[in-house]
């Protein structure tokens, strides 16, 4: 079970369980934009061996400069936090909100945020008939939509891919409860401006969206993330926030990757080209692929194959591929994994070691 400590991308424990060194798997569970990290990363690593004796900026002011700039609006609506989980587990720990509704299938931390401090949880699953889509007209979220709840949703989702209608969060916030948006692969949507609220989270009390850059600048290593929110609203995370969060590398590493404007254009051709391809090859072998906005896909395993997730993900671990067991997250069962989109040639690998299981179970079943 490669998600013993609850995420992908794990490959220590990929290591122990297929006995192969790390660098020989292939890893699909984790979605890191296989284009990076960008070219500065180098020369801010040693840019950084000249600072190593200082203490990080407390309040990370080159980068909130920066990100306000790339956002157009206020540094002072911008809290940077050791990665976007970091920022989950704050926000919920500010807010200590009463109720807190998530729509499944969802990324695991919001509920483990909300079990930290005791909260009640209220969990609204998504159907698979309608590929996970939130729709405008569901009551559901509606209800219980009061001043003394959260709402915690993600745009584009995790694991579905899934974006939701910026109309439906505003009409959500007509009912008085707090909502955080999890934008963390928004950054790999083209149509972002359409479909982002960090805009409307500067200007409005209640709302707050959290953004990573681990994801698009492949730098999950380093730890960077952020959070958008009214300057006001902002002040209890502060408090709860340790200080330092973000060491100083984190901060010169985030001011360098921020300007690479080419490499954000290569990482949208990349995509919207790899996208469809893999979907497309995917589909052929059986596969239902849930249309995703992100640089990942959810799939259902073909029926007839008789494979669950846990069993897929063994075998394809033993070939040195590595895939999430979507069954884990909660709202899905156990015919859902879920794979990163990489370049073709690794995409490739993916597809051959996926039939190489197929036809060893079907092999084996005659
Ligand atoms: C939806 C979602 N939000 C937040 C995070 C956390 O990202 P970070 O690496 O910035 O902490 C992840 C990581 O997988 C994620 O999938």
């Amino acid at each position: 079970m490669l998600e013993r400590y609850g995420h992908g991308g794990d490959l220590r424990t990929a290591e122990e369980a297929f006995g192969r060194s790390a660098d020989q798997f292939i890893d699909f569970s984790s979605n890191m934009n296989p284009l990076g990290p960008p070219s500065g990363v180098k020369q801010a690593l040693y840019a950084y061996a000249d600072i190593i004796n200082q203490y990080p900026d407390p309040a990370v002011r080159g980068l909130r400069r920066e990100l306000a700039q790339r956002h157009v609006i206020n540094e002072q609506a911008i809290v940077v936090g050791n990665g976007a989980a970091e920022l989950i587990d704050l926000i919920v720990r500010a807010l200590q909100p009463k109720l807190t509704t998530l729509v499944i299938p969802c990324f695991d931390e919001y509920a483990d945020a909300v079990r930290k401090i005791g909260g009640a949880l209220r969990e609204i699953q998504l159907s698979s008939d309608k590929q996970f889509k939130l729709a405008l007209e569901d009551e559901r979220l509606f209800e219980e939509a009061g001043e003394e709840s959260l709402i915690i949703l993600g745009s584009p989702n995790n694991p579905t891919g899934q974006l939701v209608d910026p109309e439906f969060i505003k009409q959500l916030l007509t009912k008085g409860a707090y909502v955080v948006v999890d934008e963390a692969f928004m950054d790999f949507v083209p149509e972002e401006s359409q479909f982002s609220l960090v805009q409307e989270a500067a200007l409005h009390e209640r709302l707050f969206v959290i953004r990573s850059m681990t994801k698009f600048y492949s730098i999950p290593g380093i730890r960077l993330g952020y959070i958008v929110g009214m300057p006001r609203s902002l002040n209890p995370l502060k408090r709860l926030q340790v200080p330092w969060s973000v060491n100083s590398l984190a901060q010169l590493i985030g001011e360098t990757v921020l300007g690479d404007s080419e490499f954000a254009n290569r990482t949208l051709g990349w995509l919207q080209s790899e996208r469809p391809w893999l979907t497309a090859e995917l589909q052929k072998m059986g596969f239902e692929v849930i249309p995703s906005a992100a640089n990942y896909l959810l799939l259902r395993i073909p029926r007839e194959l008789g494979l669950s997730a846990s069993m897929l993900q063994l075998e394809m671990g033993k070939l040195g591929v590595l895939i999430r067991d979507a069954s884990r997250f909660p709202g899905l069962d156990h015919t859902y994994i879920r794979v990163a989109i990489k370049l073709r040639e690794q995409n490739g690998q993916l597809l051959h070691a996926l039939d190489q299981c197929m036809k060893a179970k079907s092999g084996h079943d005659k």
